[in-house]
């Protein structure tokens, strides 16, 4: 009964994905381990990996472990351009695969997926398309894999699409995954090992998914896909986008407030500071204050950061020369409001002015309140 779920989740999955079915959908602890899990399987295959420098360091650190790794510089605010990325496949006559994030998870911006696939495709590469910030928004259509335009790996995370914690999924070419040494093995990898130890592999998706299964985490993966589904893309688009433009808006009148997001690049979270605060404390405040749920920090993309605040070399070069000390205090970091379908129009209000009231207050005010951790950069009350 559960392993019917569990494989009909698989089904559900692939569906939901229009992932055709020469492919297999493998199920994940998370984007993470999905992601790790491809960089293994392509480690094994001669080429260099191409990722952007906005990427969430899941798509960016299991590709430096085994892999050559060349890195794509996104323009200033981290947008791309598709020729510029066309230049590197050209320079560079062995990528073998473009990992890229499908909408990035500090400004929002969402890559041309599809034309890069087909860019990808015509140099003779694959693409992997980190969804986990894409999923909840927008459909991601793998499209047939015999097309120009279809994506050849996926990786998700079902928390992201409202789903409990623990569960993800990474989607490829069963063509690719059959001819690949598993990422894990062990019980339910294979049919029979001989006394000579000669292994019968299964030729599913199963010789890539070992051990017992994350049944709970699929089968919630799949329920949230059939939610999706009956709300509806365009709907949950219309419903988020008028609470981001509304937001965006909001918080670009208000004084002393930077965004770090072009109008016509927003996605579902906008990344902003308020003058003279630390972001870290910002949020803190929108916390207590207000109870208001947002994140400071540099959200794992290190080098948009660098990019968003303006952080010279030379400040990149103290910031690693203090960590080596045990200072984490200065490393760069912005504030970010993320909206979903959790959202009303009642939370863009509220935080629309509390960042004005913020504002208004300055960082006079909150510092006889709150005091700064010299090492950490953590802020507590006093
Ligand atoms: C764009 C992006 N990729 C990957 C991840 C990693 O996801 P997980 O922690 O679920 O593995 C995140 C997490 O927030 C993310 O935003």
């Amino acid at each position: 009964m559960s392993t019917q779920s569990y494989e009909d989740a698989r089904d559900k999955v692939q569906q939901f994905t229009g992932a055709s079915l020469d492919n297999y959908v493998v199920f994940t602890k998370n984007t993470t381990e999905a992601i790790n899990h491809a960089a293994q399987l392509w480690s094994k295959i001669p080429g260099k990996v191409l990722v952007s420098d906005i990427e969430h360091s899941s798509n960016l650190l299991p590709w430096l472990a085994g892999n050559d790794v060349i890195q794509y510089r996104t323009n200033s605010d981290g947008t791309l351009n598709i020729e510029d990325v066309e230049e590197m496949f050209k320079t560079h006559g062995d990528i073998k695969l473009l990992a890229i994030t499908g909408s990035s998870n500090v400004t929002g911006y969402k890559t041309p997926i599809h034309d890069l696939a087909e860019l990808a495709h015509r140099y003779g590469a694959m693409i992997l398309v980190d969804a986990c910030q894409l999923i909840q928004h927008q459909k991601v259509d793998v499209l047939p894999q015999d097309t120009p335009r279809h994506l050849d790996f996926v990786a998700f995370s079902g928390h992201k699409m409202y789903a409990p914690f623990g569960g993800g999924v990474l989607i490829g070419p069963k063509d690719f995954f059959d001819q690949a040494t598993p990422y894990q093995i062990g019980g339910g990898n294979l049919t029979y090992i001989s006394r000579d130890l000669q292994l019968k592999r299964f030729p599913t998706v199963q010789a890539h998914d070992p051990g017992t299964p994350n049944a709970v985490g699929a089968i919630s993966i799949a329920k949230a896909a059939e939610v999706l589904e009956s709300i509806g893309y365009d709907r949950i688009h219309e419903y988020e986008s008028d609470l981001v433009r509304t937001a965006y808006r909001g918080l670009k009148d208000t004084d002393g407030v930077e965004v770090y997001v072009s109008e016509s690049e927003l996605g579902s979270v906008i990344p902003f500071d308020i003058a003279g605060m630390d972001s870290r404390l910002t949020a803190e405040i929108l916390r207590d204050d207000y109870g208001i749920g947002v994140r400071a920090g540099s959200f794992c993309t290190y080098e948009l950061m660098r990019k968003l605040k303006n952080i010279s070399d030379e400040q990149d070069l103290n910031i690693s020369e203090e960590i080596d000390r045990g200072i984490t205090r200065n490393i760069p970091g912005v504030v970010r409001a993320s909206f979903g379908l959790v959202n009303n129009r009642e939370d863009v209000t509220r935080l629309i002015s509390a960042v004005n009231e913020i504002s208004q207050n300055g960082i006079e005010h909150y510092s006889q309140m709150y005091k700064q951790n010299d090492t950490t950069g953590t802020w507590t009350k006093r």
